[in-house]
């Protein structure tokens, strides 16, 4: 396994090798913010942080689910601590960000996640609706990753990683606001990897298709929906919530330090065509 590492990227080899392998990817000594962690796919992803030798910073509005999920990190060997905040709070955003740097030390990687959906019609979606998704969607990404971003920033290092979805780059009815909000951040992303590129801070985002959580009940449990979004998939299937480890490792890790103002889809080829 070295031996073909070493042919395949020699320069790697030579001038680094203890980055080959696993090493790429190994998130020890680093913290990770996530927020919407509670469930779903922030609770996924911070589970992936940890194995990958991450300390994590857990953040929803439900401290129950928090303390759940921190006990699961501590199994797992790693530090973790429950902040509850709602993201669409600048002053808890960035007590948020306080707490989190006082309790580890330093923060390496926020992971935007929280998130909500209105799926209505334009024409039935109220403007305190619209505005409802987008404060927690966009302003909630922009108010965590400012806060993060101060800190990193100053350290000269660090990792954003904003969540995304398919809907930031494809519409689909009935999804006015979230939409907005998703190709608003992938805008965002953009930005924020420009302004903080000298700074070695990485701003990339995820772009996931259809996986089962809550956010997405009323998809799964209507056989319709259900089947429309699996035969529109290239891959003919959901994704399972591990399935996006990967990304988000990557996205964390030393492996991408050289990746910034991407979107890496995992839609099982949704955006393809
Ligand atoms: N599931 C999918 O198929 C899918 C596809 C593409 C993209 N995504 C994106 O992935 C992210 C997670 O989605 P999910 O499916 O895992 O949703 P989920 O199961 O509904 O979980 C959402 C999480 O966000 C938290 N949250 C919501 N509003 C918040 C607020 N104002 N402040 C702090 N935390 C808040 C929720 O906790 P509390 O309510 O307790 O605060 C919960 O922990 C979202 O950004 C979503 O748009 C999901």
């Amino acid at each position: 396994m070295q031996a073909a590492l070493l042919q395949r990227a020699p320069e790697v080899a030579l001038e680094r090798p203890e980055l080959l392998g696993t090493a790429l990817f190994d998130l020890s000594g680093r913290t990770a913010i996530v927020t919407g962690a509670g469930r779903g796919l922030g609770r996924t992803m911070a589970l992936a942080l940890a194995a990958a030798g991450a300390d994590v910073v857990a953040t929803s509005r439900s401290p129950g689910e928090l303390e759940t999920l921190v006990a699961e990190i501590g199994q797992l060997g790693r530090k973790a601590v429950a902040c509850p905040c709602d993201v669409t709070d600048e002053a808890a955003c960035a007590a948020l960000v306080e707490q989190a740097a006082a309790a580890m030390g330093h923060i390496d990687i926020l992971v935007n996640n929280a998130g909500i959906n209105i799926r209505k019609p334009v024409l039935e979606l109220s403007y305190a609706e619209y505005q409802d998704v987008l404060r927690t969607n966009l302003h909630g990404y922009f108010l965590a990753a400012r806060a993060a971003g101060r800190l990193m920033v100053a350290q000269g290092s660090g990792k954003v990683i904003n969540i995304s979805s398919i809907l930031g780059k494809v519409g689909l009815a009935s999804q006015g606001a979230y939409a907005s909000s998703k190709g608003a951040i992938e805008q965002l992303t953009k930005v924020l990897a420009l302004e903080w590129a000298e700074a070695n801070v990485q701003v990339n985002a995820i772009g996931p298709t259809y996986f089962e959580t809550e956010l997405t009940r009323p998809l799964f449990e209507d056989p319709a929906r259900h089947d429309f979004i699996t035969e529109r998939t290239p891959m003919k299937r959901w994704g399972q919530p591990h399935e996006l480890a990967g990304a988000v490792i990557f996205l964390a890790s030393r492996a991408s330090d050289y990746v910034t103002g991407h979107t890496l889809m995992v839609d099982g080829g949704w955006t393809a065509w």
